[in-house]
């Protein structure tokens, strides 16, 4: 054998070596917690064939309590580049086999790269996190190593797309680089994350928890809204972001890609014509609005189990990419709350970062009033979205369908804030307040003047009535020019795929400065 021979042969037994990670019997402790490896991730994420690693024969150079005896190529985290749909991205995925995919300086240096890289050739990122946290024998090397990764994260943010999938552990200080990045994926059973673990929470406050309590997938769906997204399986978190980066542009200089539009343009739902019910104060699913109308249906949702009484999420038009918010009346008559203002604010602010227009379906009693609100600082939460809506300057396209009371009015992408196209259903009901709070007000002396109970109902609806047919209808705002046009239901598709066809060229850009000073 020539000297060449051995040498490719010794490279080959090296990249052999680098692909069991920590070694088969760890690979096999992986696999019977139900998880994949950080390589199978990766090869089931990326088209197929398309990863080139970088990295792979990089080792830790920590000496501390004799971890120099123990080095395994990659150092716990692979790292890389291939495509989506054939489009460029960039990975990394924490290898629990190594040292737990603990944190090293190597192991940062790593993910930076790839950061770095992914930056200058503005393609996403997305990061599979599977990971004991800080690497202890290493010390302080790991802590800057994290926070290179959280100042990457940082100003990377708005400038190219940046996705975390959660498929183990997460705890401590390394919560944060997801916490920085635009979306969280999790798949149930598997994944946590906490800032602390529960010894130490039962230490510090004496409470008893279990992780799944802690931060499992499904409290941070559900009650913190950490997670954007939570899947029964790695597989199907894994295919889910496939999906949504085929709604997203590469960076914030492009347009998301226009896809093939295979339904009608001009379809008409009838169906639409009678979904408001009769009463207003009976719910309907706004989902069934956004089903009919979008490209075949199809609608991500983003956060659905948190803060439901608002609705955030992507679809087409036309095979245009947007993004839609929808006030939910089937939870809480979709009212705006704090949850909801800070759902509603990122996801506008993520859909304006990322040149992706905002379609806004409107139906909100207005804010939800009371101490619990008030004490959380419903104010500034509430703001939050107004702010987002007010310095958007994305093509923003509002569908009032029946209530736009008060300040929720104002903040559901009203043409105050810049509202390019804004139209309401004939079932529109655009006012400072609801019917009955406003009578409550106006005539609550002439009510409590009428003594016999009967009499007083009647005399109550007949001024409610009154109150209706002046302010509860979208005609005084048509009036005015706040709405642009009033639309029959059923044509609603055609009309936003109008819209967005001429705002395409939309120009506007708001007044130079360092960055402005969002309620936070
Ligand atoms: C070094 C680690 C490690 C770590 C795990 N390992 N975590 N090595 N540093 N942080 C190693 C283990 O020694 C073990 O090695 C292997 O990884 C697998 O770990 P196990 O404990 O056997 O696995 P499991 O039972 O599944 O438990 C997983 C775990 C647990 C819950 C993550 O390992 C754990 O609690 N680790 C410590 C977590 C932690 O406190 N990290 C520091 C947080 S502070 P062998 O050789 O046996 O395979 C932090 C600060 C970040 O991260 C600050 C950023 C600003």
């Amino acid at each position: 054998m020539n000297d060449n021979k051995e040498k490719i042969q010794d490279l080959i037994r090296r990249r052999d070596e680098a692909k069991l990670g920590g070694g088969q019997k760890r690979i096999d402790s992986q696999h019977k917690k139900g998880k994949l490896t950080a390589r199978e991730r990766i090869e089931m994420f990326l088209d197929e064939g398309s990863f080139e690693e970088f990295d792979m024969f990089v080792t830790h150079r920590c000496t501390n309590f004799g971890i120099d005896k123990e080095t395994y190529y990659g150092d716990g985290v692979i790292t890389g580049y291939g495509t989506v749909d054939g489009r460029l991205v960039y990975v990394f995925a924490q290898d629990f086999t190594v040292f737990g995919g603990s944190l090293s300086e190597a192991f940062a240096n790593k993910i930076c790269k790839v950061m770095d890289m992914a930056m200058k050739m503005g393609a996403p990122l997305i990061g599979i996190n599977d990971s004991g946290g800080a690497r202890i024998q290493e010390g302080v090397n790991s802590l800057s190593g994290y926070t290179e990764i959280f100042q990457r994260n940082i100003l990377a943010s708005g400038v190219i797309p940046q996705i975390s999938a959660i498929f183990g552990p997460c705890a401590g200080g390394a919560v944060y680089s997801p916490a920085l990045t635009d979306f969280i994926v999790m798949s149930k059973g598997i994944s946590y994350m906490f800032v602390t673990g529960p010894k130490v929470v039962k230490t510090v406050t004496g409470e008893e928890v279990t992780q799944e309590q802690l931060g499992g997938a499904s409290i941070h769906a559900a009650k913190s809204g950490v997670a954007h997204f939570v899947t029964d399986s790695e597989e199907d978190g894994l295919a889910l972001i496939r999906k949504l980066i085929s709604y997203l542009p590469q960076n914030n200089l492009e347009d998301a890609p226009l896809a093939v539009c295979t339904d009608s343009i001009d379809r008409l739902e009838d169906a639409l014509n009678d979904l408001i019910p009769d009463n207003p104060n009976k719910p309907y699913d706004v989902l069934d609005v956004i089903h009919a109308i979008v490209d075949n249906g199809e609608f991500l949702e983003s956060q659905r189990l948190f803060a439901p009484n608002i609705v955030t999420g992507f679809a087409r038009f036309n095979g245009q990419s947007v993004g839609i918010i929808a006030n939910q009346p089937k939870y809480l008559a979709g009212v705006l709350d704090i949850n909801a203002s800070r759902k509603a604010a990122r996801f506008v602010r993520f859909c304006d970062a990322f040149n992706i227009p905002i379609v806004t379906l409107v139906d909100v009693p207005g804010f939800l009033p009371g101490t619990a609100q008030e004490y959380g600082g419903i104010i500034i939460h509430g703001a939050k979205l107004l702010f987002a809506y007010g310095e958007a300057t994305v093509p923003k396209i509002t569908i009032i369908l029946r209530k736009a009371y008060g300040g929720a009015y104002c903040v559901m992408s009203s043409k105050h804030l810049r509202g390019d196209i804004n139209y309401a259903w004939p079932t529109g009901e655009i006012a400072v307040m609801g019917p009955s709070g406003a009578i409550e007000v106006l005539s609550s002396k002439e009510i409590a003047a009428v003594t016999d109970p009967e009499e007083q109902a009647k005399f109550k609806a007949e001024k409610e009535a009154e109150y209706r047919d002046k302010f509860a209808n979208p005609y005084v705002a048509a009036k005015y020019g706040y709405i642009d046009d009033v639309i029959e239901p059923r044509n609603t598709r055609f009309r936003i795929i109008r819209a967005l066809q001429s705002l395409a060229t939309k120009k506007l850009s708001n007044p130079a400065k360092k960055h402005s000073n969002i309620p936070l």
